[in-house]
């Protein structure tokens, strides 16, 4: 097996993977890391009920490994994630806020989250899935009880946390022309105007292996992005294959990262491509989506797929 990171300079592209802490018990998971990946970001463990799970309390033992172990292997890191609508503790959910109480709580848990890891945490996933299908805001507690500016001022709260870091905008169904990127497009123009701290555009990229890429609508969207000088990067790359698929499935999945890996080598504005987990031992996909899996580019073995050998012709 090519070893990935060693195109790492050449290339300028970083590949990610996400992970929890307890994975890197797992020897074969961590060689996989050490050898393919740049870049690690934080698969539940920086979310505000893994994170926070008591309003006095921060559960800071998971992303502090993952922490050490990216330090000790010079890898970049991408928090993920400040603002969300799923994954928070009850507490958050439970109690009675009014607009500036919320606002005090989600100020001091960024300026705590973002401020332990000052300087070693170089993205930050600041708001994420802030639009539904339609493009309209989607109906959070943030929402509800701030109103739409909960999203300049998480990003404000961020950057006071931690000047140097990149602060990002994260969605999904966001890569091509949708009306949710369509959303995404007006939010990041009001924020830019407004003088907000925004530095890029996170998809996620959870793709079914069933269709293909629509290829133009994604070059028109990343290069809008690029014309207002946001970087864009495809923060959850997996391609999920039906069970009862045969062998050939996985050469079209190979074909979606093959893709995705020449979108981020042709685009100065993409220099990150993360993948949301290393092999197919550990995804979240077979218990998200019923009779789905397999949609990582290392199978359960940690042997390359042709999605692996798709990307590394690439580089
Ligand atoms: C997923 C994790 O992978 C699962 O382990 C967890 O149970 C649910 O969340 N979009 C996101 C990620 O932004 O945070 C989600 O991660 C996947 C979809």
């Amino acid at each position: 097996l090519p070893h990935l990171r060693q195109y790492e300079a050449d290339t300028r592209v970083l590949l990610g993977a996400a992970l929890e802490s307890k994975h890197l018990e797992d020897a074969q998971f961590a060689s996989s890391l050490q050898q393919h990946f740049g870049q690690l970001s934080f698969e539940n463990e920086l979310k505000w009920e893994s994170v926070h799970p008591e309003p006095d309390r921060f559960d800071f033992s998971g992303p502090d490994k993952i922490v050490e172990f990216a330090q000790a292997n010079q890898m970049e890191l991408r928090g993920h994630t400040l603002v969300w609508h799923i994954q928070n503790p009850e507490w958050l959910l439970d109690a009675q806020w009014t607009r500036d109480s919320l606002l005090l709580a989600l100020e001091q848990h960024i300026h705590s989250v973002v401020g332990r890891y000052k300087g070693k945490i170089k993205y930050w996933d600041v708001v994420n899935e802030a639009f539904d299908d339609q493009g309209g805001y989607r109906d959070t507690i943030w929402y509800q009880v701030i109103g739409p500016d909960y999203i300049s001022k998480a990003f404000q709260y961020a950057h006071a946390a931690d000047p140097e870091a990149l602060l990002f905008y994260n969605d999904y169904s966001t890569e091509g022309m949708s009306p949710k990127a369509n959303a995404v497009y007006r939010l990041v123009n009001e924020l830019l105007d407004q003088g907000v701290p925004i530095h890029g555009v996170g998809t996620q990229a959870h793709f079914d292996g069933r269709y293909p890429l629509s290829r133009g609508p994604m070059a028109k969207n990343i290069e809008r992005f690029r014309e207002l000088g946001l970087t864009f990067h495809f923060t959850e790359v997996d391609v999920r294959i039906a069970d009862s698929a045969g062998v050939s499935a996985l050469d079209k999945q190979a074909e979606i990262y093959q893709e995705l890996i020449e979108f981020a080598l042709h685009y100065d504005n993409i220099d990150v491509m993360t993948m949301w987990g290393v092999s197919d031992k550990y995804s979240w996909i077979p218990s998200w989506f019923k009779g789905q899996g397999r949609a990582l580019i290392l199978d359960e073995n940690f042997q390359s797929k042709p999605a692996f050998d798709a990307i590394a012709e690439q580089l």
